[in-house]
């Protein structure tokens, strides 16, 4: 494209010069054939200087004026045509380039402007942020180290509109602030604009998305690890997840335990924990603050197999909260919720959205493993001694 547009101004170049050239052999020829010596104009006056013969009027002169004529005119027939061809290269080449300045705003916002680096690491690659925690009089309670997702796989698990929402509003009550205008924040629309320009071009492959989650579970269970990788291998061909091989029980709840609440596996950004546990964010799972009552961002989801059956759990899962659409035959959902198993900015790129393919986050027997994890949370030993033990067990429960 590039080349192209280059091609085009060089052609440019010549045809301006042929023209300037031009213009300017006739102003000699025009001037030399003025000029006259002093006082001819009495001893021969114009009128009285024989002119061209009838010869060199009709053959010479004429065919002159005539080739030029139908030079100059093959000039341009040839240019416009060629002009034409590179159009749309020379429109595409900038729209490129305007895409790099965008692409360098962002990142320049992303590590000095706006600092999004001291959070969330270099490339979008995770990191942590201190917190302080106040209690309701501003009284100092504990100094935590909140964990900042990574950034460098967001828009495999949001939609652009998603991520453009927490970038505009934040995160309350987390070290997210709002950076946007529409939510008081410092940033104009186009700077966030570019920001989610520069985050595109820090987004993992699809292959390094899934390997990150899968190394981290060998080193923690190879045996599983391997279960794991028959089971997907075995669904390749399955496109109804409701019909697809899954793990054993025991390795569904071991394999969903691990995904649900990691956190130092790409800083949290694959976990379920750092939304729907108290505390988990930030090392302290249902632990209390005596004098704050702890909440989450999502809410509890022990009990959830008593709302949703599940088909309607595992769906809401793959794809997260759609705006405007109901989940569980009952609520509006809060867009909030990632889309795990579906990657929401898969086949828009007709509206200029890059494609990364359909997959998310998690694969089917992955996803399979955290429904059954969390739709027996409710027996779960740790969710039970944890609730029970505590006195501010009513207010833990985030979203109830
Ligand atoms: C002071 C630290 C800090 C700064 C600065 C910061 N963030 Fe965050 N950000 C966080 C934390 C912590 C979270 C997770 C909040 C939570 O637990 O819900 C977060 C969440 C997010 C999320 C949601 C991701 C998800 O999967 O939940 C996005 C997107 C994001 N930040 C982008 C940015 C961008 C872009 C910037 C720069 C304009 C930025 N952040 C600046 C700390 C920060
Ligand atoms: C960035 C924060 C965030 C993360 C991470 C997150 N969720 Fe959620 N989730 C939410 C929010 C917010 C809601 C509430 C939506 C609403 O009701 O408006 C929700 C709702 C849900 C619900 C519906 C609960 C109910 O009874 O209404 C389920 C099930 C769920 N999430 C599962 C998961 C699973 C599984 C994971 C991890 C693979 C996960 N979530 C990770 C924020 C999150």
């Amino acid at each position: 494209m590039i080349v192209l547009a280059t091609t085009q101004r060089i052609i440019g170049y010549i045809i301006f010069a042929v023209v300037v050239a031009g213009f300017v052999v006739w102003l000699v020829t025009n001037l030399r054939g003025a000029r006259a010596e002093a006082g001819s104009e009495i001893e021969l006056a114009p009128n009285r200087r024989p002119y061209l013969t009838d010869d060199e009027l009709e053959t010479k002169q004429l065919n002159l004026a005539l080739f030029s004529a139908a030079g100059l005119l093959a000039i341009i027939g040839v240019a416009l045509p060629l002009y034409w061809l590179a159009e749309p290269g020379r429109q595409a080449g900038a729209k490129e380039m305007y895409q790099e300045i965008f692409v360098e705003r962002g990142f320049e916002l992303y590590e000095t402007g706006a600092q999004c680096v001291a959070c969330h690491g270099g490339n979008g690659s995770g990191g942590s942020a201190t917190f302080i925690i106040n209690d309701q009089n501003g009284q100092f309670v504990d100094q935590v180290s909140w964990i900042a997702p990574a950034l460098d796989n967001v828009l495999y698990r949001y939609s652009e509109e998603g991520v453009r929402y927490v970038l505009n509003y934040g995160r309350p009550g987390t070290p997210m602030a709002a950076w946007g205008a529409p939510g008081g924040g410092p940033l104009t629309t186009q700077q966030i604009d570019n920001i989610i320009d520069y985050l595109w071009t820090v987004q993992v492959s699809p292959k390094q998305l899934r390997s990150t989650a899968d190394d981290f579970i060998k080193q923690i269970d190879e045996g599983l690890y391997d279960r794991m990788l028959k089971v997907r291998k075995s669904n390749e061909k399955v496109t109804d997840a409701l019909k697809a091989n899954r793990l054993s029980r025991e390795d569904e709840l071991a394999l969903g335990e691990i995904l649900f609440n990691n956190q130092s596996l790409a800083s949290g950004s694959y976990s379920c924990a750092r939304c729907h546990v108290p505390g988990a964010a930030f090392g302290k799972a249902y632990t209390s603050f005596s004098r704050v009552p702890m909440s989450a961002f999502g809410p509890d989801l022990a009990g959830v197999e008593n709302e949703a059956t599940q088909q309607q759990h595992f769906d809401l899962v793959n794809t997260g909260m759609v705006p405007g659409i109901g989940y569980f035959s009952r609520k509006q959902g809060n867009p909030q919720m990632p889309a795990f198993g579906t990657n929401p900015n898969a086949g828009q790129a007709d509206k200029g959205i890059p494609d990364k393919g359909p997959e998310g986050m998690l694969s089917i027997e992955q996803l399979w493993a955290v429904v059954r994890y969390e739709r027996n949370l409710s027996n779960d030993s740790t969710v039970k001694s944890a609730v029970a033990g505590t006195a501010e067990s009513p207010t833990f429960a985030g979203g109830k």
